[in-house]
């Protein structure tokens, strides 16, 4: 285990024992607190598209097939081989369901028109997205070509139209993608690891956010390249409220907030 990894173990060691706002104590903006109770903390049943995603992700997780991947980012930690099982690729690589589901409760609540994912993989992360608002419209792209197939398959096994896919490497279709769909009001930031990259992406979707928008990184530990990225987005002059889950880290644009940063347990 090399020295970084060690801090990010005991920081979540930590984490976890102290619980930071469990249940929303300590928080006194009515926004942050209303979106914990709303999002975080309610304890409604999963509903039949969440229990059918999970269903999907099970099976793939079970499934002998074999995908060549072309992964145009940082890679993957376990997974080094370009021949990957698809259900090492549904276990290690795809959202979990905890995750997941508060992809999916985020947009019910905050309701936006325009999604876009950077990494589609299988789709998981799209189809949590997509059943939680179905007015919105997400835009996901994924720049291996496998994948892009794989996800097409489970988005018409779900019955799922309001996702649409692009197949290409961020760098490349990035600019057009945005030009072509002006402004994005909810943005998952989960392909290409490392820190340069993705304070590029969070530079270029600047002029096409909203001060309603709200911009989501997973794996913020998962280099000290990745957490430096997510300090320097939180430290980012437009960026106002920035809550960070230990695994995702989530950031406002409102300029009615306070420039406040938590650390929030989930
Ligand atoms: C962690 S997975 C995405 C998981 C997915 N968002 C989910 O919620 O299940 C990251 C994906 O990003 C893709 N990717 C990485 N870098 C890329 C790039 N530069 N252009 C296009 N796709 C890229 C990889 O092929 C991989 O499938």
């Amino acid at each position: 285990m090399n020295l970084f990894r060690l801090k990010i173990a005991f920081e979540f060691l930590w984490y976890w024992l102290s619980r930071p706002h469990r249940n929303g104590h300590g928080i006194h903006s009515p926004f942050l607190f209303a979106f914990l109770q709303e999002v975080f903390y309610s304890k409604t049943s999963d509903n039949s598209n969440l229990t059918a995603i999970r269903s999907l992700k099970i099976k793939a997780s079970k499934s002998r097939a074999v995908v060549q991947v072309n992964d145009l980012g940082a890679g993957s930690n376990r997974l080094k081989q370009s021949e990957r099982s698809l259900s090492a690729i549904a276990g290690m690589s795809s959202i979990n369901h905890k995750y997941g589901k508060l992809l999916n409760k985020s947009v019910g609540y905050f309701e936006p028109q325009l999604i876009l994912e950077l990494g589609t993989c299988l789709g998981f992360g799209a189809m949590y997205m997509a059943s939680g608002y179905k007015k919105s419209k997400v835009i996901t792209i994924e720049g291996s070509d496998n994948l892009v197939g794989k996800s097409i398959e489970n988005f018409k096994q779900m019955n799922m139209n309001n996702i649409s896919v692009i197949h290409g490497n961020f760098d490349d279709i990035l600019p057009s993608i945005l030009q072509k769909n002006g402004c994005f009001d909810f943005i998952f930031i989960d392909g290409n690891h490392k820190k340069t990259a993705v304070m590029d992406y969070f530079k270029l979707f600047l002029p096409n956010i909203t001060s309603d928008s709200i911009i989501i990184v997973d794996d913020i530990r998962w280099s000290e390249d990745m957490l430096e990225a997510w300090r320097e987005i939180c430290d980012h002059k437009q960026v106002t409220l920035s809550i960070d889950l230990f695994r995702m880290g989530i950031v406002f644009f409102n300029s009615n907030l306070k420039k406040q940063h938590f650390k929030i347990y989930y």
